[in-house]
């Protein structure tokens, strides 16, 4: 079984590090989202949107994507102008916002590309939420992804814009939703307090430091990894012109909660602008004496910088990333790199590090090290580098595995092979995918692959135990399964690599780590309890239809989704559900509606935005409540005062 083949890593690059393209989340558990924008421009007007600068936006029938209306925005003189739309006061701090907008050329194509603008202090930043698309005048293209505002801000405007021309464009259809965020489960054990060989950590976005999301972090975890705010596309973007938006909140949440910081990564061959390897005389360098001087300068210049601004702060530096290439006779990366500089890029690196940051321990990182090739080669880099007193501290190792690969056996290699070496090592990346081959693709994370990887999480982290003193700290590459980078690679479908699942709960792959006498109970693995009693003792009066589904368990808690339709003739306008419960539940939030409970008796009325129900139509609302001993299925409900079937 091989890897999962890495693809051009570039292409994901333009990626904001708070924006993941979104997938179909695990539907079974999700709750029903809320939208809170909508422009279909079936009114005429251009409802509230407005250019960027001087463009001229207008109601248009020439074409529409739904209905007969769209936006048309023309008069652009440079590529950045398009329609944007205020969100601050609809878009919250911490909330995942799903974002959807159809797109469409007046004329000719393009790329279009949509992203967020704010500004905190009057310093402007650019998220982008979904990167270049291609768009035609022949057909209406759907950007859709998802943004989490993690910082307070005094604007906030959505935006679309295109990659080369000035080109009319038109916009359709836009909306916006998120899910509620549940509770994150606060009584069950953090993974810091079971796993006490080596500190815990987890790879975070600012999305991961606010509300729910901040809670999870520092209840289960002791470290964090920023996963792209200190690479050098975020911090270096212009030649000696230094920023740390991205990363500044995050180290200053770690310090405040007392979380280890991994800085990662000083020198990569992704995500570093082209300036750094464009030569004086504007073209690309090659391995010229000259080329070569002014690169190391650069790479000098910025590693003085970055790890001196972060002093102390950062414990561990990725010093160097993915240096290693087994396909090549001597098992170097041809990376822009080494083509110019030899290993000097690395021997500089190093030195550098040493010398701005003495306190900090330096890694040299990559992936696939358990692969018996790749991980001789760098043994035998390190091993030479060593000799040579390069200051490496500490080999990284990745670990981004899947369910059916590696073998307990490679992966132990990995790690007996650097003993020798007597260097530190950490596992840097970890998740584990449920795909095993990029053809697959699943809208929800089927229970058995869940199970599995609840398995291979338990025998890595025993692994990684076994090793304690050797593997001085494991890092999983991102919090919950809501935003992992493998939504995106190597192709766009919903993974489920991590330990908390999409609503933030404990999966079976928690279980794993945590207590594998547990797995397989918790709420992933469980398969939708879908409801007794039969309709024949509840015939109801065939105008509504109940189904009440537990989605999810665990002690003492529980989710549950509810569908109510509208089997009669008439449309409903407004409606009042109503029940019993029989064991004593209790519910303590609620969403898709608004809910009283007096006793065992449950009222849930609609929300403002579901009260219509055609008939033949549903709704759903979901909620999470409490339970003690056992949690039966109500039997009966009456819609509106008047007895349903239940399905
Ligand atoms: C990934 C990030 O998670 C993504 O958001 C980004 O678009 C691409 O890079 N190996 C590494 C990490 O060393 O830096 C990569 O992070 C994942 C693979």
């Amino acid at each position: 079984m091989r890897a999962l083949p890495r693809l051009a890593l570039a292409a994901l690059t333009a990626l904001a590090t708070v924006a993941v393209v979104s997938a179909t989340a695990d539907a079974a558990a999700d709750p029903t989202p809320i939208t809170v924008l909508t422009s279909d421009f079936e009114d005429g007007t251009v409802q509230s949107w407005a250019g960027r600068s001087a463009e001229t936006l207008a109601n248009s029938t020439t074409v529409a994507h739904g209905g007969a209306a769209s936006l048309l925005v023309s008069g652009r003189t440079a590529t950045w102008q398009g329609p944007s739309l205020n969100v601050l006061g609809t878009f919250e701090k911490g909330t995942a916002y799903t974002i959807s907008v159809w797109v469409r050329m007046a004329s000719a194509s393009d790329n279009a590309r949509l992203s967020v603008e704010r500004r905190t202090g009057g310093v402007a930043a650019y998220d982008q939420v979904v990167g270049n698309t291609a768009v035609t005048s022949g057909a209406w293209v759907n950007l859709t992804g998802r943004y989490t505002l993690a910082t307070d801000v005094e604007f906030l405007r959505v935006y679309v814009e295109t990659a080369s021309t000035t080109g009319d464009f038109h916009i359709d259809d836009v909306t916006a939703s998120y899910v509620p965020a549940l509770p994150i489960q606060t009584d069950i054990p953090s993974v810091k307090d079971v796993v006490t060989e080596f500190p815990v950590g987890a790879a975070i976005t600012g999305a991961e430091t606010v509300t729910q999301h901040g809670q999870l972090l520092t209840k289960h975890f002791d470290s964090v990894t920023p996963g792209n705010a200190l690479k050098w596309d975020a911090t270096e973007p212009t030649e000696n012109t230094f920023t740390y938006a991205q990363a500044d909140p995050l180290i200053a949440f770690a310090k405040a909660n007392g979380l280890a910081i991994r800085g990662h990564t000083l020198v990569w061959h992704n995500q570093t602008p082209s300036w750094v390897f464009t030569g004086a005389d504007g073209q690309p360098m090659t391995a010229t004496a000259e080329d070569k001087t002014l690169l190391l300068a650069r790479l000098e210049n910025h590693i003085r910088n970055v790890a001196a601004h972060y002093g102390t702060d950062i414990g561990v530096w990725d010093v160097v990333n993915e240096v290693i290439d087994e396909s090549q006779s001597d098992g170097l990366r041809r990376s822009n790199w080494y083509n110019v500089a030899g290993l000097d890029y690395i021997r500089t690196a190093f030195r550098v590090a040493r010398e701005v940051a003495p306190h900090a321990k330096l890694y040299i990182n990559d992936y696939n090290t358990n692969v018996a090739a790749k991980r001789d080669f760098l043994f035998g880099l390190v091993q030479q580098l060593k000799a040579e007193g390069v200051p490496i501290d500490g080999v990284g190792h990745q670990v981004h595995i899947n369910i059916n690969w590696p073998t307990v056996a490679d992966t132990e290699s990995m790690l007996t092979k650097f003993i020798p070496l007597n260097i530190d090592q950490q596992v840097t990346e970890m998740d584990v995918s449920i795909y095993t081959s990029s053809s697959e693709s699943f809208p929800t994370p089927p229970a058995d692959r869940l199970l599995k990887q609840a398995y291979v999480y338990r025998d890595m982290f025993a692994l990684f135990r076994k090793y304690q003193g050797e593997v001085t700290s494991v890092t999983l590459w991102g919090l919950a399964d809501d935003n992992t980078w493998l939504d995106t690679y190597p192709v766009a479908r919903k993974d489920a690599p991590l330990l908390f699942d999409t609503t933030l709960q404990a999966k079976s792959a928690y279980w794993g780590v945590v207590d594998p006498s547990k797995i397989g109970t918790s709420p992933s693995v469980s398969p939708s309890v879908s409801v007794s009693p039969s309709t024949s003792t509840n015939p109801g009066t065939g105008s509504c239809a109940v189904t009440y589904r537990i989605t999810g368990s665990w002690p003492g808690g529980f989710q549950g989704d509810v569908k109510v339709a509208n089997t009669g003739s008439a449309a409903l306008t407004s409606w009042k559900l109503a029940w019993q419960f029989t064991g004593g539940q209790q519910i303590s939030q609620l969403w898709g509606g608004a809910h009283t409970q007096s006793g065992a008796a449950v009222t849930v009325s609609n929300a403002a935005w579901n009260g219509s129900i055609a008939a033949g139509g549903s709704t759903s609302f979901g909620f999470l409540g409490s339970w003690t001993g056992s949690n039966p299925v109500p039997a009966a409900f009456t819609l509106n005062g008047t007895a349903c079937t239940v399905l």
